[in-house]
C-alpha cells in the first residue's frame, strides 16, 4: 500500500499537465510540479489559497467547478485565463475539471488539469493570418480579372480606330493608349504573380525616353492648369539597366504629384544628370558605382513637417481622391534598382524630388 501511494505520488508530480486538487469551498488543496512551473510560484504560496488567485475574475470557471462538485460531472476543454502573480502577465489554458469521490459516493474534491495553450493558441493566429493573406490573394486576383476584361475592350476599340484614323497627332494619341493598357495588363500580371519571386525585368533604358512618354501623358492635365514643363536633360546621360515599366510607373507618380502641387501657372522642372558624387558600395569588394540623377522640381505648395516624414507611408495622403500609394510603391521600386529617393520640400515654395538610380547593375542584380 506504501509503494502505491508512492507510486501516485511520483504520477502525480511527474504529470506534464499541472494539476490543481480543489475543495468543495473553491481552496487549493494540492498543485504539482508542473503547475508550480505554469504559475511560476512555489506549491506553498497558492495551497490553502482560493483558486481565484490563479484564474482571476473568472466567475464561469468557478461555476463550472461548483457544479461539477454538486452533480459528479466532468468537464472537458473549458478556457480560462492563468494568472502569473510574480509578473502580473496572463497567459491562455485549457482545463479539465472532474470531481472526485470517497468510498462512501461523496464528491470531496474537484481535479484540475490545466494545460497551458500559449504555443497552440499563437499557432492558430499565424494560421488565421495566412488565411487573410489568402484571401487577399483571391481579391486581387478577382480584381486584376475584373480590370482584364475591360482593358481588353479598350485595347480592341483603340486599335480598330487606329486602322481609319488619318490624322498624325490623333494616331500618336491612340498608339499611347495601346501602349499604356499593354502595360497596365503587364503589371496586372505581376501583381498575380506577387505570391512568386518577383522577375525583374532589366533591359538597356533610356531615361529620356522613359520621361518624356511621361511627359506626353501628363501634358493635358498640365495644360489646365496653365503650367509649363521645363526640361534640362543632361545629352551625355548614359543608357542605364532598368525595368522600363516600373519606372514609368515611379515618374508618372512624381509628374503626377508635382502638377498636383502646382498652383495656377507653375513650372515644373525636369533635370537630368550623371551626379557627379560616386557612391560607395556597402558590399565589400564591390566597385563604387555612379548614379544617374533625375530631379523633379515643382513650384508647387510645398510639404508640411509632417506630410514629409510620413511621404512613403502607404495610404498617407492629404488628397481627396489620393490613395498615398503613389510614393511608397516608387521607393520600392527605386529600391528594387539599388536607387534611392531623397525628397526636399519647403512650404509654399515647393518640392524637389530626387531619384538615384546606379549606372551600373550591382552584381547581385543578375543572380
Ligand atoms: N510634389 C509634392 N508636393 C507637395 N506634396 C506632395 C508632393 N508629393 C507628395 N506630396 C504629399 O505626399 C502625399 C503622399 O503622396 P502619394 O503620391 O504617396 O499619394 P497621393 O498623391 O496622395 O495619392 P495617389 O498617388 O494615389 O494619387 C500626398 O498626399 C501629398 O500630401
Ligand atoms: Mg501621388
Amino acid at each position: 500500500m506504501a509503494d502505491s501511494h508512492h507510486l501516485y505520488q511520483n504520477i502525480f508530480t511527474s504529470l506534464i499537465d499541472g494539476v490543481l486538487i480543489v475543495s468543495t469551498d473553491l481552496k487549493i488543496i494540492e498543485g504539482n510540479l508542473s503547475a508550480e512551473e505554469m504559475f511560476q510560484r512555489s506549491r506553498g504560496s497558492f495551497e490553502g489559497q482560493p483558486l481565484s488567485e490563479l484564474f482571476p475574475e473568472q466567475p464561469e470557471i468557478l461555476n463550472k467547478i461548483e457544479l461539477s462538485l454538486s452533480s459528479g460531472t466532468a468537464y472537458h476543454h473549458v478556457e480560462g485565463i492563468g494568472f502569473r502573480k510574480s509578473t502580473g502577465t496572463h497567459f491562455p489554458t485549457n482545463l479539465t475539471l472532474s470531481p472526485i469521490l470517497n468510498t462512501r459516493g461523496q464528491i470531496t474534491h474537484t481535479v484540475i488539469l490545466v494545460q497551458d495553450t500559449t504555443l497552440i493558441k499563437e499557432l492558430q493566429e499565424s494560421t488565421r493570418q495566412v488565411d487573410h493573406l489568402s484571401s487577399l490573394e483571391a481579391l486581387t486576383d478577382g480584381m486584376a480579372h475584373e480590370i482584364r476584361n475591360p482593358l481588353g475592350g479598350i485595347r480592341g476599340s483603340a486599335q480598330l480606330l487606329l486602322k481609319d484614323l488619318k490624322d498624325l497627332e490623333h494616331r500618336e494619341y491612340l498608339k499611347i493608349v495601346i501602349s499604356e493598357v499593354d502595360r497596365i495588363d503587364r503589371l496586372i500580371k505581376r501583381m498575380m504573380n506577387l505570391s512568386h519571386p518577383p522577375k525583374k525585368d532589366f533591359q538597356p533604358t533610356n531615361i529620356h525616353r522613359v520621361l518624356e512618354e511621361i511627359l506626353v501623358l501628363e501634358k493635358e492635365s498640365l495644360d489646365r492648369k496653365n503650367g509649363k514643363f521645363i526640361q534640362v536633360y543632361d545629352p551625355s546621360l548614359p543608357i542605364i539597366e532598368a525595368d522600363e515599366d516600373e519606372l514609368k510607373q515611379v515618374f508618372l507618380n512624381l509628374i503626377k504629384n508635382a502638377i498636383e502641387a502646382l498652383p495656377e501657372k507653375g513650372q515644373i522642372h525636369i533635370i537630368t544628370q550623371v551626379d557627379p558624387k560616386y557612391t560607395l558600395r556597402k558590399t565589400q569588394g564591390a566597385p563604387p558605382t555612379q548614379n544617374i540623377a533625375i530631379e523633379i522640381i515643382d513650384s508647387g505648395g510645398g510639404m508640411s513637417d509632417e506630410a514629409l516624414k510620413n511621404l512613403f507611408t502607404p495610404f498617407f495622403t492629404t488628397k481627396k481622391r489620393g490613395t498615398g500609394l503613389g510614393m511608397a510603391i516608387s521607393l520600392k521600386i527605386v529600391e528594387n534598382h539599388q536607387g534611392k529617393i531623397r525628397v526636399l520640400s519647403k512650404k509654399n515654395v515647393g518640392t524637389t524630388v530626387q531619384v538615384f538610380l546606379p549606372l551600373r547593375r550591382n552584381d547581385r542584380m543578375t543572380s
